[in-house]
């Protein structure tokens, strides 16, 4: 091969390596959180569609949409936010750091809703059912804070729809305390 020839392949590999879309590395917690907050956010469009659009339910999909949030919260979504709080690529506030019980607390929250969507879909094998809907005039908050994770067994009586909007108003409540908007 020519120097010129190697170079330009060397040249190509070096614009291919920017382009792929790579895993994030093992121990980069800022590009892990956020590509997890992506796939999270994904999986959350998913299931909203699905709302929106009954007929396009599917259990399969509804479950596999509430599992990649089962897998990316609680101690996985915690963990990753046990450092990197000065990187400048990052629009983590550095009150995680004091505020930790509250940031964790949430984070399971995220994890018990989706965990109650995952069982809802488990349970609602063919169409979408009057009973994953939310009924007119129910109400929708979650306590004077927002957020009020209930038991297992209580939130596994409430509509499938519902226990979203309030997983929903957990992603709101944690980015509005502890995410930067600029
Ligand atoms: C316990 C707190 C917490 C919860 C719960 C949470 N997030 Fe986040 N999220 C954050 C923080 C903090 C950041 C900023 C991370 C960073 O830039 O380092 C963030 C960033 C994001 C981003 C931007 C990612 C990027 O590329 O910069 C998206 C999208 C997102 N979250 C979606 C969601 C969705 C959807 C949910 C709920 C299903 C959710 N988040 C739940 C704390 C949370």
């Amino acid at each position: 091969m020519t120097t010129s020839r190697t170079a330009l392949v060397l040249g190509l590999i070096a614009i291919s390596s920017v382009i792929a879309p790579s895993a994030p590395a093992e121990d980069d917690v800022v590009a892990l959180r956020q590509a997890d907050m992506k796939a999270m956010s994904d999986a959350a469009k998913t299931i909203s569609d699905m709302f929106r659009a009954p007929e396009s339910y599917s259990s399969t999909e509804f479950r596999r949409a509430a599992d990649v949030i089962v897998d990316r919260s609680g101690s996985v979504l915690a963990g990753h936010f046990a450092d990197g709080m000065g990187d400048p690529r990052s629009k983590a506030k550095p009150d995680i750091v004091q505020e930790r019980n509250r940031f964790d607390r949430l984070a399971d929250d995220l994890r018990n809703y989706a965990l109650a969507l995952d069982a809802a879909g488990e349970a609602n094998p063919g169409p979408m059912t009057e009973r994953m809907r939310m009924k007119p005039g129910e109400p929708m908050g979650g306590g004077p804070l927002g957020i009020h994770v209930r038991s297992e067994a209580e939130l596994s009586s409430i509509p499938a729809e519902h226990v979203f909007h309030l997983m929903l108003q957990t992603c709101t409540t944690c980015h509005a305390a502890f995410r930067i908007h600029r």
